[in-house]
């Protein structure tokens, strides 16, 4: 940009020279001098946008879901041939980054956190091609939006937890605020984009008579989107400052421990285990598992995507082989995740059947020995004592 720049400075000097030199030659000269001056002028009067009108952020009520918007420049009709630019900022108040966005529409929507102010700033670009070469930008028109907090810091809730079970239902549970008064409550409100309006909990979940938590209903195609939640208050004593949270439903997800787990032999080194996918609405692709498995008295875990895994024996005659899992989405559906509870435990136990299995016969055989000797016993004496008696008469 700044070469472009400069090239046109020298151009301009040398149109100058050129004058001077042909002043002699009249009507040549006449024409020169007014293209010098046609062109001296102009780049005297520099190319100029206004900033963006009516620079301001709007909130629908969508709980942190806000509207950028405003108006083009005064005076545009200068650059009928050129699409202006707006190169808008944003961030909320202590953050130490900005956001930036280059459009050419009027509008921009965005999630911020609502907990904090949130501040904007948008000026207009001319691109270089409508200004000779090197683009000009407006100043600066900003905008700033915050939620004025009321009630103190203490009143707000606290230890927000929320979790999306199996991919299919949603519950979010807090602590009351400190200090609050006994006639204090709390409302959830939340909202996602396909929704009209925000929300307010139906299904509250109570403790001490106030609401400590929430089950949401069913949300359709809520996952891979902002969603927002609002929880505020209200106390006939005193206000209860509100609390805004956004996140992604897939990113909270803790789904069912794996199911059917398995263990068989595939020859005398090496181990099939084997499990199957926790039941509900989570598809394959989706699971990471990690696998704690123990041989006697030796332990060690591993992960994999599949829904078994080959281990191979440290020792041939190793007695007791056990294994537990848990499941987890994994990066290719989701940014982060909650593993679920570890599975029941399977093992499988060596050569110990066939100690359990003498275990058990060996008293069965010998008391069914005895019952059958005893009951010979029994028999023959029943026959000798009538022989007794025919001998004695
Ligand atoms: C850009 O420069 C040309 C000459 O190169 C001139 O005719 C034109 O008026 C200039 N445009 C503006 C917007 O100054
Ligand atoms: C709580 O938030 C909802 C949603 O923004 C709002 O409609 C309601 O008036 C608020 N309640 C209080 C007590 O501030
Ligand atoms: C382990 O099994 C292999 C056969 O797979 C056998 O050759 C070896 O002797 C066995 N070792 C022990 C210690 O039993």
């Amino acid at each position: 940009m700044h070469y472009s720049h400069r090239i046109g400075d020298i151009k301009l000097l040398n149109i100058g020279e050129m004058a001077f030199i042909c002043l002699d030659i009249r009507c040549l000269c006449i024409f020169l001098i007014y293209t010098t001056c046609d062109y001296v002028l102009s780049s005297d009067t520099e190319i100029k946008v206004n900033p963006p009108q009516d620079f301001q952020i709007v909130d629908p009520g969508y709980l942190g879901y806000l509207y950028l918007q405003w108006l083009p420049p005064l005076s545009l009709d200068d650059f009928k041939e050129c699409t202006i630019e707006y190169e808008l900022k944003y961030r909320n108040i202590d953050s130490e980054r900005w956001k930036t966005i280059i459009t050419k529409n009027l509008h921009y929507k965005d999630g911020f956190d609502l907990n904090k102010g949130i501040e904007a700033k948008i000026h207009a670009v001319l691109p270089g091609q409508c200004a000779n070469g090197s683009e000009v930008q407006s100043s600066w028109s900003e905008a700033t939006y915050w939620i004025s907090p009321q009630g103190n810091l203490e009143t707000k809730i606290q230890d927000m937890d929320c979790i999306y079970y199996n991919w299919q239902y949603l519950l979010c549970s807090w602590k009351p605020g400190m200090g609050v008064h006994l006639d204090a409550n709390y409302n959830l409100f939340y909202w996602y984009e396909g929704l009209d309006h925000a929300l307010q909990c139906e299904d509250y979940i109570q403790a001490n008579g106030k609401n400590v938590g929430c089950r949401f209903p069913y949300l359709e195609s809520s996952d891979y989107t902002d969603f927002y939640i609002c929880v505020n208050g209200s106390s006939e004593s005193k206000p209860i400052r509100a609390s805004y949270f956004i996140f992604q439903l897939q990113n909270i997800v803790k789904p069912l421990p794996p199911d059917y787990l398995s263990l068989t032999m595939t020859n005398s080194y090496e181990i099939n285990l084997k499990w199957s996918l926790p039941r509900g609405p989570i598809p394959a692709k989706c699971f990471i598992y990690e696998i704690e498995f123990t041989e006697d008295d030796t332990t060690w875990v591993t992960t994999t995507v599949e829904n078994e895994v080959y281990i191979t024996r440290t020792r041939n005659e190793s007695q007791q082989l056990c294994f537990i899992a848990r499941s987890k989405l994994n990066i290719y559906c989701a940014d982060d995740g909650i593993w679920s509870e570890w599975s029941d435990e399977y093992c499988w136990q060596g050569d110990k059947w066939k100690e359990a299995l003498i275990f058990f016969l060996l008293p069965l055989g010998f008391i069914s020995a005895l019952v059958f000797f005893v009951s010979y016993l029994v028999l023959y004496k029943q026959e000798t004592i009538p022989k007794m008696v025919s001998c004695i008469t």
